[in-house]
């Protein structure tokens, strides 16, 4: 089993993923740390713990950052992507579980410390939690196994404008920092997340499993697929960002990568993009291609 922290701005296909990680025997779930992003931090904290109620799960939960890398209040939320409440508006209660006491990029250093060139790391939403962890603590940058990132559009546009994809424009100096650290980073960006696409047809088969956990994926992606037929006309389904991201974590063969130097733009109209093929040495592993069926056959059998 791969020993993994899942990072997250729980959102739905944060919680996708969550249940796609949950459910597969491969990954040993250390916890989630949770960041801002798609809705404020205490609203990723509170749905990721809400998630794991629904999927009958008790994995230790850590709340993180509340404000970017250089304490800027991320302003608006992604609501109208995932809903007033995050996941789809399906949340009619609060979860009764708690999250732990200790602050996620906390959690990261110790567990890193712990298990030395072990952990992998998924990081599915803003990188601030991790950029954190690397600068309080930068000598766990070669303990970590492995960072796999949701994030970037390489040789794609981005998703909020035509430059930046979301999780990098929420937090552009965190993603810097990251690139630039040397750690070992897989980049899960637009480039190949945009090509997997979970047909709407999908989440009438998960109805019809008559469970109340497939039910609640199903009324939440519906959300997500609504948007996302709203901003892509004919599209068809949803980018199952979040959890390919999981899936390169479990089968890195579902993905072709390029090595090569990434620079993230901090300032200016193109804050959050992320260039490729710079300067310096080649470090970030970009994903160029992916075998989106196979990916997508591996998802589905795990993910309710
Ligand atoms: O651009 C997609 C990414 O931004 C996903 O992680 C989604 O959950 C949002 O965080
Ligand atoms: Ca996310």
């Amino acid at each position: 089993m791969k020993p993994i922290i899942l990072d997250v701005d729980t959102g739905i296909d944060d919680a996708l993923a969550m249940s796609y990680a949950l459910n597969s025997p491969e990954l040993e779930l250390l916890g989630f740390t949770t960041c801002f992003g798609n809705v404020s931090v205490a609203e990723a904290t509170r749905n990721t713990l809400a998630v794991l109620e629904k999927a009958g799960k008790r994995i230790p939960v850590y709340a993180g950052a509340d404000q970017t890398f250089t304490r800027r209040k991320k302003k608006g939320w992604a609501k109208h992507v995932h809903g007033e409440d995050g996941l789809g508006n399906t949340l009619k209660n609060d979860p009764i579980t708690q999250a732990e006491s200790q602050f996620a990029p906390e959690f990261m250093i110790e567990q890193v410390k712990n298990r030395p060139h072990e952990i992998t790391i998924i990081a599915v939403g803003p990188l601030t939690n991790l950029a954190l962890a690397i600068k309080r603590a930068p000598e766990i940058i070669p303990l970590v196994k492995e960072v796999v990132i949701m994030g970037g559009a390489v040789k794609v546009p981005g998703n909020v404008n035509a430059y930046a994809e979301a999780n990098m424009i929420a937090d552009p100096e965190a993603a810097e920092y990251v690139f630039s650290s040397g750690l070992k980073v897989t980049l899960v960006g637009l480039d190949v997340t945009m090509q997997t696409l979970l047909p709407k047809a999908k989440l009438n088969e998960w109805r019809a499993a008559g469970k109340e956990t497939a039910d609640f994926f199903a009324d939440m992606t519906e959300f997500y697929i609504e948007y996302y037929e709203s901003f892509y006309p004919g599209i068809g389904g949803c980018a199952l960002h979040d959890p390919l991201a999981v899936g390169v974590a479990i089968d890195s063969s579902f993905v072709t990568t390029e090595t090569m130097n990434v620079k993230v733009v901090t300032e200016g109209e193109e804050a959050g993009r992320t260039v490729g093929n710079q300067e310096g040495e080649p470090r970030i592993r970009v994903c160029t291609e992916v075998e989106a069926e196979r990916f997508l056959d591996h998802f589905l059998s795990k993910v309710v």
